[in-house]
């Protein structure tokens, strides 16, 4: 475990927001999380996993635990006949999975490429594109109590997974620190999910009639580099909020004033909007305030085109929630985790 005291945040979070901590420590083992979580006050501690899915809007006063645990392991339990139990530390960055399994012929996390962040804080929202979420691989993760270092075990049902939501976000919000995540895949008879319409048309493109699960990882990539911008080269983290679910009854008043609104239904009676069109009619994709932008392809996604403060771009997030709430009287949730 390695400590270093006052530093920038900026290379932890892929926003790329230069705010500062106390310390930061790298934990590489189950053993360094519990040492650490044992000798301070839970109040003192910050976890940072790929530091993918938060905003830093002001200095962190508090002593950062990056985990940083690697390692896969094929976990020896009953399973299906042509499955395989796969557990995978936190600390592994969630698409050097992805290319893991591609490469060893385990499918079902392909529709999930290039989605930034790490293993272990994946289940937190139960990540989800292109027609797959995380809860759908999911078989069980442990977890270190954030209160005693005590390990627990997780399985599908205690998580409670939702639409971006597990009980991490809800009843246990910053309770555990997930150290590893165990995900039922497939190694043979793969059941390619190509449904979800960018994916079909890329495929179609190409003349790819049966794909595999790298064809379907590569439609994947490809679509995503041409919506999304990589954190690597321009500040982000992903979606920045959430797609509204609304009742039935407000969508069909709306679909009158807008009938080329696009939509998804969910279960029977809601219905799920894309902010990203709600946002652009609200006249905000690819706008600008100072290094704080809209992303001019996607305009779910907010970006740091240089040295935007966080605070810089929390007020444009504010701003882009009151437009489309003036426009269309709804309310739009970060997805993200503002600090
Ligand atoms: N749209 C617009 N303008 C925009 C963006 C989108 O009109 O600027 C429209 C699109 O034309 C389409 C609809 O909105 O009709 C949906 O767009 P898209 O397929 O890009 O998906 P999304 O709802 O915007 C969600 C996830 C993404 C995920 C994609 C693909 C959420 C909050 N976001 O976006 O997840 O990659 O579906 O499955 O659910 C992330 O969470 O970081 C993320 C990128």
């Amino acid at each position: 475990m390695s400590e270093q005291k006052k530093v920038s945040l900026k290379e932890y979070n892929t926003f790329g927001i230069d705010v500062q901590a106390v310390a930061i420590s790298s934990v590489t083992s189950v053993a360094d999380l519990q040492r650490i979580i044992q000798e301070k006050d839970p109040s003192e501690l910050f976890v940072i996993g790929g530091g993918s899915n938060m905003l830093l809007t002001k200095d962190i006063d508090k002593h950062v635990v990056h985990i940083h645990m690697k390692g896969y392991t094929v976990v020896d339990l009953p399973c299906g006949e042509n499955e395989i139990l796969l557990n995978v530390a936190g600390g592994e960055n969630w698409h050097d999975f992805v290319l893991y399994c591609i490469d060893k012929g385990y499918g079902g996390v392909e529709n999930l490429s290039l989605i930034p962040g790490n293993v272990g804080t994946a289940p937190i929202q139960n990540i989800g594109a292109y027609g797959v979420e995380l809860k759908d691989v999911f078989y069980e993760c442990e977890a270190v109590s954030r209160a005693n270092g005590e390990i627990k075990t997780f399985s599908l049902e205690d998580c409670a997974f939702g639409y971006r939501d597990s009980v991490f976000k809800t009843l246990l919000k910053d309770q555990y620190v997930i150290t590893s995540v165990t995900f039922r895949l497939t190694t043979k008879e793969h059941k390619v999910k190509t449904a979800y319409g960018a994916i079909a048309d890329t495929l179609k493109a190409q003349g790819i009639v049966a794909p595999t699960i790298k064809d379907v990882s590569d439609a994947v990539i490809k679509i995503r580099q041409a919506k999304l911008p990589d954190p690597k080269k321009i500040g982000n983290s992903g979606s920045f909020f959430k797609n509204p679910v609304i009742s039935q009854a407000t969508f069909s008043a709306l679909r009158k004033q807008y009938p080329e609104i696009p939509y998804y239904p969910v279960g029977s009676n809601q219905i799920k909007v894309p902010a990203g069109w709600l946002i652009e009619q609200a006249g905000f994709k690819g706008k600008r305030f100072g290094d704080a932008g809209v992303h001019d392809k996607q305009a779910l996604v907010l970006v740091n085109h240089g040295n935007a403060s966080g605070s810089e771009i929390w007020n444009l997030a504010l701003k882009v929630q009151d437009a489309v709430k003036e426009k269309f009287g709804l309310t739009i949730t970060p997805e993200v985790n503002v600090f």
